[in-house]
């Protein structure tokens, strides 16, 4: 298993342009097979977790291929299957989405148990809830959901909680109806508007994109459609925080920071120097005196993404004083404190309330660490930049689920990193 290696103590500094998001490819991908006919993806993420939905989506029966520019073309004509395997679908968290998908396509799917990062214990009873009261026939097992569409969804549904991937599905089994649905409390990250402008743009029609409530009229088919992916808020939050770690300036281009409105506030409040432009963000550390302390909490769109928590936490640990950090979202997001702490950060971890309180040191040093998680092993990797020595981070295949050419990119920036 490969680990990344870093040789810390070189700012990260240059100009990029940011990869395709990858909560909203997913989830885009897993619509696709809604389409009968062909969908073209442009500037789709190269990483591993859309490596994996290729090959569910290849078994389920779709014909997909790569052209230049990270373009992805998907041919959907056939759907054959509407059973997943265990196999690929417990590798990945968004997996489940493929439920909606197929009962939208195939009127039934089973679905084993979804996958993904151990951040908690995500559990998936607000999709099956909604599902159920959309009038989706819904029975578990062992192992896994099997759903069954008998009618065409309608009425009027609540979401308990605004989740991501409910609010998705929910949507995806929406689409082909001859009658109308109403979802309240749907989450608005980014990722569900750009699902929704998606099927909007294959005919499907959605009002209140955007917005906590969402109307679908139900339509009886998609057309093909080509669609660009927009950049990943979480990936460039995460370039721009190596910046800020290692008192660099960096210029992230093709993407929208309205998306990351609530951590580019962060990063100033720091004390770094922020500017954005229409699609790009222009940060500069280079000139701070010292990184701010500062509290954090983390809940749902627009506010703090729990996807930036632990970037976050690096930075904390040499922040000037004391920082404390709430996961409200996550409830087992908290591991990388540990890794952190192996480099010689400062880091308790409080119950009740949950919450990590963080004491800043000057310096970060190496140490032998391991990804616990995608964005926690992200977070370790910015620490190893600002750390005095070569850093070894272990587990790195969960670094590479959501940042494409992570080596590459910092190495481009000035970074001295290594796949190993
Ligand atoms: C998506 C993102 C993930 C991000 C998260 C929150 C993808 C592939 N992943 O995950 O990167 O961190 O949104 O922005 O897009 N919950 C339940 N029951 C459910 C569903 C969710 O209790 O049926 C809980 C979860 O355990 C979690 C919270 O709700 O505590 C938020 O989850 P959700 O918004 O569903 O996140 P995901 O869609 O899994």
């Amino acid at each position: 298993m490969s680990s990344i290696i870093v040789h810390g103590g070189h700012p990260i500094t240059g100009e990029m342009k940011i990869q395709g998001s990858k909560n909203a490819a997913l989830p885009i991908l897993a619509a696709s097979i809604l389409i009968h006919g062909i969908t073209v993806i442009k500037h789709c993420p190269k990483i591993t977790d859309v490596f994996c939905m290729i090959e569910i989506l290849k078994q389920l029966g779709c014909q997909i291929s790569w052209e230049e520019n990270s373009t992805l073309i998907i041919d959907s004509s056939s759907i054959e299957k509407v059973r997943l395997s265990l196999e690929e679908a417990g590798k990945m968290r968004s997996s489940i989405t493929l439920l909606g998908a197929l009962l939208g396509r195939k009127r039934e799917a089973f679905i084993p148990y979804p996958g993904g990062c151990s951040i908690g214990k995500r559990p998936i009873d607000i999709h099956l809830t909604v599902l159920k009261e959309l009038g989706i026939e819904i029975e578990q097992t062992e192992k896994g959901v099997y759903a069954k569409k008998t009618k065409a969804p309608s009425g009027k549904v609540m979401l308990s909680f605004p989740s991501v991937g409910a609010t998705q599905n929910a949507v995806l089994a929406s689409i082909y109806s001859d009658s109308q649905v109403i979802l309240k409390n749907c989450a608005i990250e980014p990722e569900v508007t750009e699902l929704c402008y998606f099927l909007n743009q294959a005919g499907a029609k959605i009002e209140g994109i955007g917005s906590k409530t969402l109307i679908i009229h139900g339509v009886s088919r998609l057309q093909e459609v080509t669609y660009e992916i927009r950049g990943d808020r979480i990936a460039a939050g995460t370039y721009l925080a190596a910046a800020v770690m290692t008192r660099g300036s960096l210029t992230v281009k093709k993407i929208d920071p309205k998306e990351l409105s609530s951590v580019l506030e962060l990063y100033q409040k720091m004390g770094n120097f922020v500017k954005v432009y229409q699609d790009a963000i222009f940060l500069d550390a280079s000139k701070r005196k010292y990184l701010e302390a500062l509290n954090v909490t983390t809940e749902p769109y627009p506010g703090f993404p729990t996807d930036m928590q632990s970037q976050v936490m690096s930075l904390m640990t040499i922040a000037n004083g004391k920082s404390e950090i709430i996961e409200n979202v996550f409830e087992d997001r908290f591991k990388t404190a540990a890794e952190l702490n192996k480099m010689g950060a400062e880091i308790t971890i409080e119950e009740n309330p949950k919450r990590a309180l963080i004491q800043g040191v000057k310096q970060l040093s190496k140490a032998e660490v391991i990804a616990p998680d995608l964005r926690g092993g992200a977070a370790l990797v910015i620490a190893a930049l600002q750390a005095e020595g070569e850093t070894k981070i272990e587990n790195a295949f969960y670094i590479e689920r959501g940042y494409e050419d992570i080596v590459g990119t910092l190495r481009d920036l000035g970074g001295i990193v290594v796949l190993r």
